[in-house]
């Protein structure tokens, strides 16, 4: 998909209610959202399905909700003070700004693309004999063209390890990198730009009174540490999960809800005994890359990506990326942030947030494995993924969300097949046994064909219809979004029959 698609998503998320822009009626507000009606609900969706595998599912992991708010000294300990700034650069002539990263990371992403290429026309030549991974390491001009970008990756890295962001800008300028608007290679100085937003607390004014809006929920996690470890009696490993908002003043903050300056994280600390991290982070990648694919959107759409330049917590990193309708992108890090966090706390608050180890009869602060993930751009991935246009057999259209079945807002509609003859009496009742366990819709209007249309385009899994039968056999027709294919179903089975399909479970067995 392209960016033709990303504004076909944009456009369906609005129509039906998942995303709006926020203050619409005061033309928005650039880089913020709402959720809507269905947005609302799928998002819960994919918390609940995140929670249950990370703190039900490990008995050694607990969710707490800290504040938002955080004592300021919480962010000069973690470095976001001084540390958590892109560098910007503007192109005097189209006045734009861009993150000289990002600038970067796409003429890199140019280059693979050209390698990939050049993979995809060898492959079509050799057919079945195609040995990729030997091409890879062997033609000439992918090697070139590999080793062209481990060039720029390190020339990147030396630079932002050094600080020295004239490097940066002699880089972009020696790639030959253009302003996308201008087509201008007539850049300013690289400039860092602390992305926390600040606010103050109560009457106080100045320098005292600052507080900053969090950037990362993790830092709630870090100073609840030893409580949580105290009042829950936990031992090592254990972690530490958390849904909420965070902030940034994105510098470019645009396709749609993938980078925000308000959003959601779903975070975990895992707290382990120094030593085990390489451990751990090959356990959390394997855990997370199959909490993902369990959903069923194409394991094709999903890769690791190796970080070349370490956040100033990390001794290793990496994310899960995910084809979003602009490309292979970031969906999630996972980070191994060694003790980094803790000790700065350590240091800062000049309180000991250490483990007594029963079994060595020792005392040290632990290592951390984070697991983050941006839930906004998972509601993104499932969204791009789910929009398809279809033709069917008999030559119509439909416009389909094929929204994984537990992740769906609405588990199913309840669709009297007419307004009379008691059928919607007998629909509601339906409704009734239904709403218990889930969202669902009851629709009388229009023909059968339509609101089964309505219906696909939210991506309900189940229509169940109730007809001029059921009076008399007390059983419905259910039709599948995804086969469209129809079941008679008992009334008395029903509940069991759509939880069989819907519920959360089936994601776990998989
Ligand atoms: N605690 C570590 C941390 O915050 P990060 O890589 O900066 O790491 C984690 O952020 C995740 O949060 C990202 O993988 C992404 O999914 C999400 N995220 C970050 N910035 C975002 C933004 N501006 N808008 C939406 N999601 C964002």
């Amino acid at each position: 998909m392209s960016d033709d698609g990303l504004k076909k998503i944009i456009s369906h998320a609005k129509e039906y209610g998942f995303v709006f822009p926020s203050s619409e009626i005061y033309d928005g507000l650039s880089a913020a959202y709402d959720y809507g009606q269905l947005g609302s609900e799928l998002k819960n969706n994919i918390k609940q399905y995140w929670w249950t595998a990370m703190v039900r599912m490990n008995e050694n992991i607990v969710g707490i909700d800290a504040a938002i708010f955080m004592h300021p000294t919480t962010w000069k300990a973690s470095g976001h003070v001084d540390a958590f700034n892109d560098p910007l650069i503007d192109n005097k002539d189209s006045k734009k700004r861009y993150r000289a990263d990002v600038l970067i990371e796409e003429h890199i992403a140019k280059i693979e693309a050209k390698i990939q290429k050049d993979v995809d026309k060898a492959a079509a030549r050799f057919g079945d004999a195609f040995d990729e991974a030997q091409f890879r390491s062997t033609n000439p001009q992918v090697l070139r063209r590999q080793s062209e970008i481990d060039d720029i990756n390190a020339r990147f890295k030396a630079a932002m390890d050094a600080d020295d962001l004239a490097s940066v800008k002699a880089l972009i300028e020696d790639l030959g990198i253009t302003c996308p608007i201008s087509g201008s290679k007539n850049w300013t100085d690289v400039r860092q730009f602390n992305l926390m937003f600040k606010t103050e607390l109560g009457a106080v004014s100045g320098d005292s009174g600052v507080v900053y809006l969090r950037p990362e929920t993790a830092q709630g996690i870090f100073v609840n540490y030893l409580n949580v470890q105290k009042s829950g009696r936990m031992k090592l490993p254990f972690g530490i999960a958390q849904i909420g908002k965070a902030f940034r003043n994105e510098i470019i903050a645009r396709q749609f809800i993938f980078r925000m300056r308000e959003f959601e994280q779903m975070e975990m600390q895992f707290f382990i005994k120094p030593g085990t991290q390489e451990e751990w982070y090959n356990h959390w990648k394997d855990a997370r890359i199959q909490w993902h694919k369990a959903l069923g959107l194409g394991d094709e759409n999903y890769r690791f990506h190796d970080h070349v330049k370490l956040a100033h917590y990390a001794d290793a990193a990496c994310d899960i990326e995910f084809n979003f309708p602009m490309g292979f992108k970031e969906l999630e890090g996972i980070h191994s942030r060694t003790d980094f966090d803790l000790k700065q706390h350590e240091e800062y608050s000049s309180k000991k947030l250490r483990y007594f180890d029963p079994e060595t009869n020792e005392s040290y602060v632990p290592y951390v494995l984070e697991t983050s993930i941006g839930l906004d751009r998972m509601f993104l991935a499932v969204l791009s993924s789910a929009l398809r246009e279809e033709t069917l057999e008999d030559g119509s259209e439909r416009t389909v969300m094929a929204i994984p079945f537990a992740l769906a807002p609405v588990k199913a509609a309840v669709l009297p097949l007419i307004k009379k003859d008691g059928l919607p009496e007998k629909a509601r009742e339906v409704l009734a046994q239904l709403q218990l366990h889930h969202i669902v819709q009851y629709d009388e209007k229009d023909a059968i064909g339509r609101r089964y249309r309505r219906q696909d385009a939210i991506g309900t899994p189940l229509c169940i219809t109730v007809d001029h039968d059921t009076l008399n056999d007390d059983a419905v027709t259910v039709r599948n979004r995804d086969t469209m294919q129809q079941e008679r179903i008992a009334i008395a089975d029903l509940n069991a029959y759509v939880d069989g399909l819907v519920s959360m479970t089936s994601l776990f067995q998989a």
